[in-house]
């Protein structure tokens, strides 16, 4: 049996967590350092309770609000520069996985000097701000993970920065953040939970433990999948999905802080990189292809993240993606082949515990975007 792990985050969960929880910003210093994006923090609500909670614990602040959907180096860099001048002892991520991804980012780079080209290469020092971190989507696994993703122009792509020092030191988990969120957004990000843990599943670095866990995300995803589908997004999805949806996600970024993503993730990366596609939505649209493609290699856990979606086989799971993500515009052949180039030398791909040739990553794009 193998059930090893590693997740030092403090997670304090519930309604109006952050408010009830000034004490634990009081900790971590006198002046925090707010990385997130133009408005959603804002129209949620959590920027509010966030500068709440600083008041009541006396901790002064100061905004960087320039975070866009996946972020750039450019931008990463520019924050730090902005905490190097007005000082911070820790930083606060609030949104989705940009803001949070970024924040860690800002952290990494206000704490010692990194050239741009040694960005991704993992030799830091032990020297970062404490972190804290208030998701408002219920996708991403930030909160939970030693992952910043930003967008890196060099290779085209999304790359990771993995280091055990972005580990966040406490989140937020409050899904009244997500009541107004709308039905695309809800569903892309559920969709990417789903998605970190199957992909986790089919991981060579996967345990025993990860599984268990993987299962209990997945099912999480299901007993909400029906509701998704039927909700038409003008109504208030209930809470009881919302809480149940961010418990997915937190439990998938569980998952991959420990067995990383797979091939979903480096291909979908392209669909974002080039077409703008969401990146719960890219991976949603991929992943019951690559599942057909994995049942080759693996066909009892195959079979074991099927049965627990509550489907027989791929082509059910398919459906039940389709009918939550809705048609998409086929790739061109040569888009296909630029994708399928890139996704094949990206490093999470290498995960997967069976080696994906070229023809067959072409074939899970093909089936992915070119099929009814
Ligand atoms: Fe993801």
């Amino acid at each position: 049996m193998k059930f090893g792990f590693y997740m030092p985050v403090r997670l304090i969960q519930g309604n109006g967590c952050v408010r009830e929880h000034g004490e634990v910003f009081g900790k971590m210093g006198k002046k925090a350092f707010i990385v997130t994006g133009k408005h959603s923090a804002r129209a949620n609500g959590a920027l509010e309770d966030v500068l709440y909670a600083l008041s009541e614990a006396q901790v002064e602040y100061e905004i960087f609000d320039e975070i866009m959907s996946n972020p750039t180096i450019e931008v990463v860099y520019r924050g730090a520069e902005k905490m190097k001048a007005c000082g911070g002892d820790f930083v606060v991520g609030i949104g989705g996985g940009s803001p949070m991804d970024a924040a860690k980012a800002i952290a990494l780079l206000y704490s010692q000097d990194i050239k741009e080209e040694d960005l991704f290469g993992g030799n830091y020092k032990d020297c970062l701000p404490p972190m804290v971190m208030i998701p408002t989507t219920a996708g991403t696994g930030s909160k939970v993970t030693q992952y910043a993703i930003l967008t890196n122009d060099k290779k085209e792509t999304k790359t990771s920065i993995s280091s055990d020092l972005l580990f966040p030191s406490v989140s937020f988990l409050d899904p009244g953040y997500m009541r107004k969120m709308g039905r695309r957004t809800t569903i892309h990000t559920a969709i990417d939970a789903l998605s970190h843990n199957v992909e986790g599943m089919i991981s060579r670095r996967c345990t025993d433990l990860s599984d268990a866990m993987a299962k209990e995300g997945i099912r999480a995803f299901r007993d909400c999948a029906e509701a998704l589908i039927q909700w038409d997004g003008e109504t208030e999805l209930s809470m009881e999905v919302r809480e149940k949806l961010l418990y997915a996600s937190t439990i998938g970024g569980m998952v991959i802080a420990h067995t990383g993503t797979t091939a979903v993730h480096s291909m979908g990366y392209e669909l974002t990189y080039f077409h703008g596609t969401d990146h719960g939505r890219a991976n949603g649209l991929l992943l019951a292809a690559f599942l057909k493609t994995a049942a080759g290699y693996m066909p009892e856990k195959v079979e074991e993240i099927l049965h627990t979606m509550g489907v027989k086989t791929t082509e059910e799971a398919g459906k039940v993606l389709s009918r939550l993500l809705g048609p998409e515009p086929a790739l061109t052949e040569e888009e296909i082949e630029k994708f399928a180039g890139i996704s094949a030398g990206a490093k999470n791909i290498k995960n997967a515990p069976f080696e994906l040739s070229k023809e067959e990553i072409v074939e899970i794009y093909r089936k992915s975007l070119n099929e009814e």
